[in-house]
């Protein structure tokens, strides 16, 4: 596994055709949730203070905090020093792209603790992440929120396989939903995404097109028996994707952090034109 301290990166260490997926756990120790309160904007204080249960509460603040550190490395400002704007349908972007290199692109998603951050030069990117659950008949759900497409190749799953093809289908459809940041203003049933297990992630149809021509990559992320998530991210084949973990940096079975910063090193490089 290679390891990279953060100081061997420059500011602006993301190339235009590589994307960064970094993972990060959400369930931080009070210190780090403190410092990633310390970061956060007013808006964001004041959408913290509206969780009704204090794990979400801290988790929202972890995930702001996090992101505000990523971001902060990408574009050479501290945290707290970042702009946050969202579109109308609630999509982040920083107010103030960096006008020296190739605008930032960013997207987050969460499940339960996991928390994953997407990032990308010049290119609109969505991230998705569930937690694969099997109380439930992936074919009533199939029915009201995938295509009529979609719906057909799920029943051609083998029974035993098909709550991952659902999670599949879905994952898919919420990261390209995310990176086009349209919200639901793009119906659900107007585009196709390939869900058969063992066919690469792929955009197979779009019925909606207003660019048309616009080519989408989909990936599919594999994060062990207990998530499943996917990335959409515009353009074409090929893209490198590395893959990043956010460690707390903490003294052994302390709990105590044992310096500032983050414990950060590259999982893996993967080209995409070969793993499909
Ligand atoms: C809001 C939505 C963008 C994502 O919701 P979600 O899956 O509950 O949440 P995720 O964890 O994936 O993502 C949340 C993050 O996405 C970002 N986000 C919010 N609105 C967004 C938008 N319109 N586009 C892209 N990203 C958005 C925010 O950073 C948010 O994090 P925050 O709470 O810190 O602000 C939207 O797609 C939604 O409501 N989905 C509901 C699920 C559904 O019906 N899916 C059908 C798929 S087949």
């Amino acid at each position: 596994m290679a390891t990279d301290s953060l100081e061997q990166f420059s500011a602006h260490w993301l190339p235009v055709g590589e994307v960064h997926l970094w993972q990060a756990g959400l369930d931080l120790v009070q210190t780090e949730i403190e410092a990633c309160y310390r970061s956060l904007s007013e808006e964001e204080i004041w959408r913290a203070d509206r969780y009704h249960f204090e794990r979400d509460r801290r988790r929202f603040v972890a995930r702001r905090g996090i992101l505000r550190q990523l971001l902060s490395r990408y574009i050479d400002k501290l945290p707290s020093d970042l702009q946050l704007v969202v579109n109308r349908y609630g999509k982040p972007s920083l107010a103030q792209p960096d006008l020296k290199v190739t605008e930032l692109h960013f997207n987050l998603s969460y499940s339960n603790e996991l928390a994953l951050f997407a990032f990308a030069r010049g290119r609109a990117i969505g991230v998705d992440v569930e937690q694969l659950r099997a109380d439930f008949d992936p074919i009533p759900l199939a029915e009201r929120f995938f295509s009529t497409r979609e719906c057909e190749t799920l029943r051609l799953v083998a029974e035993k396989d098909r709550r991952m093809a659902f999670f599949m289908g879905w994952t898919r459809k919420e990261a390209f939903v995310k990176a086009l940041g349209i919200g639901f203003s793009i119906p659900l049933d107007q585009f196709d995404v390939s869900l058969m297990p063992g066919e690469p992630a792929r955009l197979l149809a779009r019925r909606d097109e207003p660019q048309p021509g616009l080519k989408w990559t989909l990936l599919n992320i594999d994060l062990g028996p207990s998530y499943l998530a996917a990335l959409a991210v515009e353009g074409d084949r090929p893209i490198t994707l590395k893959r990043l973990t956010v460690e707390q940096d903490r003294a052994e079975g302390s709990g105590q952090k044992t310096s500032t910063g983050y414990k950060i090193f590259t999982q893996k490089t993967v080209d995409v034109a070969e793993s499909g």
